[in-house]
């Protein structure tokens, strides 16, 4: 019998598309989401696919109710712990709710999990590398963050803290517990709405709009695309060696913000013009922004034998079409 998975956070991007691999593979799927940057449109076709029907359980709800948690996390097999605020529009929109999701939201999933012995996987980001701005970044890397007064860090020091409990538990109960730091990961259902660049620019150039490229468009980034993010989660939980461990998951290919622009702007065909805002019109005026930010994911490809390679032309394709095909 394959394990039930609980995927908090499953109605979110990267948890509807890691709920329909699981699926696909046979796994019976339980998710939790409050919807407050998730949808119901990502995971209706789940819902919809008579192949799915007695396999797909969706509870519409927060993980701070610890009632419905304790029943999710007691029958399922294993927890994919996504929920949280997420990126730094929303955290900078949010600034107390998001710590609190964030801090208290973990340490609510991993004492469950503890207290009934789950394996858990905990979603960390490339953002706790914080100002390192070397390459590629290793998760032995030392780290530096901006003073207090600056809001953007809290969302690298609430996920660090996240990083540090599940750690923390792993030593002092043997909780089975993988952390893992996502660098961008982007593909088809990811939503601009709270500040991720690449659907922004997307949906600008298929409007013919300017795009609104922050800075000075030099900053550089890889990204990943969510399918290659998705089977390394299901290969990292499969992996014992990968059990109090944390292991970066990122992409390939780095990328200037202008290039990136210049190539959306390439292969949707757009008339769009380039325009970049300087961040204190975007963000409050003592906003930082990393250089770079380039991930070693040699550990990755130690630990299960592969690591994202899909390249930047081929995750832009993929996502303008389905932008194009959503639009009609
Ligand atoms: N997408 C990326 O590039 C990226 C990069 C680094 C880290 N991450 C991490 O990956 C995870 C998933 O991110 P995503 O990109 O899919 O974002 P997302 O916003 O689409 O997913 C997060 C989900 O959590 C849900 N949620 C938030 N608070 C909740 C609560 N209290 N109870 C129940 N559900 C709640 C949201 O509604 C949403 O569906 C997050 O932990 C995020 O920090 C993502």
């Amino acid at each position: 019998m394959l394990d039930r998975v609980l995927i908090t956070g499953g109605a979110g991007f990267i948890g509807s598309n890691l709920a329909e691999k699981y699926l696909n593979l046979g796994h019976e799927v339980h998710i939790i989401d409050n919807l407050s940057t998730g949808s119901l449109k990502n995971i209706r076709h789940l819902q919809e696919d008579a192949k799915f029907k007695d396999r797909f359980h969706v509870t519409i709800d927060t993980i701070f109710n610890e009632e419905v948690m304790l029943e999710l996390v007691g029958t399922c097999g294993m927890v994919i712990h996504l929920a949280a605020a997420v990126g730094v529009k929303f955290i900078l929109d949010n600034p107390l709710s998001s710590i609190t999701t964030n801090i208290m939201g973990t340490e609510i999933v991993l004492n469950l999990c503890n207290k009934f012995r789950k394996k858990v996987l905990i979603a960390s980001t490339s953002e706790v590398y914080g100002k390192q701005s070397k390459a590629p970044l290793e998760e032995t890397d030392d780290i530096t963050f901006g003073n207090s007064g600056k809001a953007r860090w809290s969302y690298a020091a609430s996920k660090l803290m996240d990083e540090f409990t599940a750690l923390a538990y792993h030593r002092t109960t043997k909780l089975p517990t993988v952390i893992v730091r996502f660098f961008n990961t982007v593909g088809p259902k990811q939503t601009g709405e709270y500040g991720m660049v690449i659907p922004r620019f997307i949906q600008q150039a298929l409007r013919d709009e300017d795009i609104t490229v922050h800075g000075d468009g030099s900053q550089t980034r890889t990204f990943t695309h969510v399918n290659e993010v998705c089977d390394c989660i299901i290969k990292l939980m499969k992996c014992p060696e990968a059990v109090g461990e944390v292991v970066n998951i990122g992409g390939v290919e780095e990328v200037s913000m202008k290039t990136l622009a210049e190539k959306i702007i390439e292969k949707s065909n757009s008339t769009s013009k380039l325009t970049m805002i300087p961040y204190e019109k975007v963000y409050s005026k003592d906003f930082e922004d990393m250089p770079r930010r380039v991930p070693c994911t040699d550990k990755l490809h130690s630990l299960i034998g592969m690591r994202p390679q899909i390249l930047l032309d081929e995750i832009l394709e993929d996502i303008i079409e389905k932008f194009r095909t959503n639009a009609k």
